[in-house]
């Protein structure tokens, strides 16, 4: 897959790209990365992509002019434009999954009031928001869908059973089993005696179990979106933190 972000702000995209786990798969051929800098299609002399709004009102609304020509000049038969915007629909896993199988993505970022409305009806195959909040600029947005997106690559984490048993993953819907690693007993606190078995089975039992468990603790509604069967006996590991919808403290 290769992924052509085009923002004012590629320095935001690129760190986090390129390192770490997406970095190395990058490095094996795995995926492509482009990051530029809109401005580079200014046709104005200070290199301006923005003007002010028709009928008034705050801020600056980037052109139609500079959008156009970017997406030309990296558009290939393939290519799917996605538009970073907090109208649009809300990112999930299930979304995520279904850019696995696009071969090129052009991910636009937005700034200041947004962009002309004109790109949006045009050129834009999907709009995707983050969540129901409003950021300063599409990049870190455009860099959370990257991410979510290219870590699901085959070879990308090196073991696709990761990320089939990961939370809100395909396989079941629902949130990860508790984890734990060593030692066995931290200030009292010790893992629980069924991970230390050995016993494949039984473990894969109980972490079912933990899953639905702690899904029914923090997002209920994932158990009704995914018609889960009914809790096992097992305890919870861990009692239930604030429910989702609470703000952190
Ligand atoms: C300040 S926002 C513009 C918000 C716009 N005036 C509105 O009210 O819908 C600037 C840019 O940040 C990005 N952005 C902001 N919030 C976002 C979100 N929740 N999800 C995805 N992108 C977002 C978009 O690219 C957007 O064009």
């Amino acid at each position: 897959m290769k992924v052509d972000i085009i923002t004012l702000f590629p320095e935001m995209c690129r760190a986090p790209l390129m390192g770490s786990i997406l970095g190395k798969a990058m490095e094996r051929g795995l995926w492509e990365l482009g990051v530029h800098d809109l401005r580079q299609w200014s046709t104005d002399r200070h290199r301006r992509v923005d003007d002010t709004p028709y009928g008034g009102g705050q801020g600056m609304v980037m052109q139609c002019a500079p959008l156009f020509a970017a997406v030309e000049a990296l558009a290939t038969p393939d290519s799917r434009v996605v538009l970073m915007t907090p109208q649009g629909r809300r990112l999930d896993q299930r979304v995520v999954e279904s850019y696995t199988a696009c071969r090129h993505l052009i991910i636009l970022c937005g700034h200041y009031e947004g962009i002309d409305h004109r790109v949006v009806e045009t050129l834009v195959h999907d709009e995707i928001s983050l969540g129901d909040y409003v950021l300063t600029n599409g990049a870190i947005a455009a860099t959370i869908l990257t991410d979510a997106v290219i870590r699901l690559l085959p070879g990308v984490l090196g073991d696709e059973r990761s990320s089939q048993e990961e939370s809100f993953s395909a396989a079941t819907g629902l949130l990860e089993a508790p984890c734990y690693t060593k030692p066995v007993e931290f200030r009292g606190l010790k893992v629980p005696d069924i991970l230390l078995s050995g016993h494949h089975a039984n473990i894969a039992k109980w972490k079912a179990g933990q899953s639905l468990r702690r899904t029914q603790a923090m997002r209920p509604d994932l158990l009704r979106e995914h018609r889960a069967p009914a809790l096992s006996a097992a305890p919870l590991q861990k009692s239930p933190a604030a429910p989702a919808d609470t703000p952190p403290a």
